[in-house]
């Protein structure tokens, strides 16, 4: 695991985008993992302006999404679907047919599930798979206690996640109580991990992934059994931490 500590916000997105981009210049037809939640936002941007000013080429590009709500359209404007639309897709030129978002308004949510599993097989696995971390741990929507093994399928979300994502509802009613997640035996099958956390309210949780136990009470701590895991996080996040950690990747074994 190579964990990078930036000075802030956006040094720590820079610095996740630049690995994105060496990859997808390293193999155009990467398979990328793609995650939601306002950590990545920057990384998002920060791969815009490089598609715009620098040529960065997502035509030949696939992408994954981890997760959706349960019962949000596309249209939704809380739903993963819109929030890639609007904050990513819709900046590059990436192929909507090589584009997948889990769908939360499929009828048969266990068929939608094996097929996704199935998808990411047929293009050969996920190269590169971005990841968040909740307030307790959670990678995707893969709560506390889950099955380290797990595959995509429906969750139940926690009380502390719905809390954590009532802001964006203007009722707590309205906050999905299910979604649809990859597993995080999903997530460890990818050939790279990528997780980002900035700010103080993720330090807990960021040392628990880190340096804690490997345990389902902190799923984000699987990281720790991948073989190539970068992990990008801010000062702030990265405050409890105990080891001394690098401030690039660059020239590193990872290249
Ligand atoms: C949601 C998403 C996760 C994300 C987490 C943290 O629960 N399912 O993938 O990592 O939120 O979000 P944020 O980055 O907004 O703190």
């Amino acid at each position: 695991m190579l964990v990078i500590v930036k000075e802030n916000y956006e040094s720590m997105s820079a610095e996740a985008a630049k690995i994105i981009a060496n990859r997808m210049r390293r193999k155009p037809n990467l398979v990328l993992g793609l995650a939601t939640g306002s950590t990545p936002l920057g990384l998002y941007k920060e791969l815009i302006r490089m598609h715009k000013n620098e040529g960065l080429d997502f035509s030949t590009v696939t992408t994954f999404n981890l997760d959706e709500y349960v019962g949000l359209p596309p249209s939704h404007d809380q739903s993963y679907d819109y929030f890639m639309q609007q904050n990513f897709f819709k900046e590059i030129n990436i192929n909507p047919r090589y584009v997948h978002v889990p769908q939360g308004m499929t009828k048969d949510v266990n068929a939608f599930c094996e097929w996704y599993e199935k998808r990411i097989v047929e293009f050969g696995g996920i190269d590169l798979q971005i990841l968040g971390i909740g307030g307790n741990g959670h990678i995707a929507f893969n709560e506390p206690g889950c099955s380290l093994g797990s595959r995509t399928r429906i969750k139940t979300l926690t009380e502390k996640t719905r809390n954590d994502n009532a802001r964006f509802f203007s009722s707590m009613d309205e906050v999905p109580k299910y979604a649809i997640t990859m597993g995080v035996g999903t997530i460890m099958d990818a050939k790279e991990l990528l997780l980002v956390a900035n700010k103080s309210n993720k330090a807990k949780a960021v040392k628990a992934a880190v340096e804690g136990p490997v345990t389902a009470t902190c799923p984000a701590s699987i990281i720790q059994m991948h073989r190539n895991t970068f992990v990008v996080l801010d000062k702030e996040s990265s405050a409890l931490l105990e080891i001394e950690y690098v401030d690039t990747w660059e020239s590193m074994l990872f290249e």
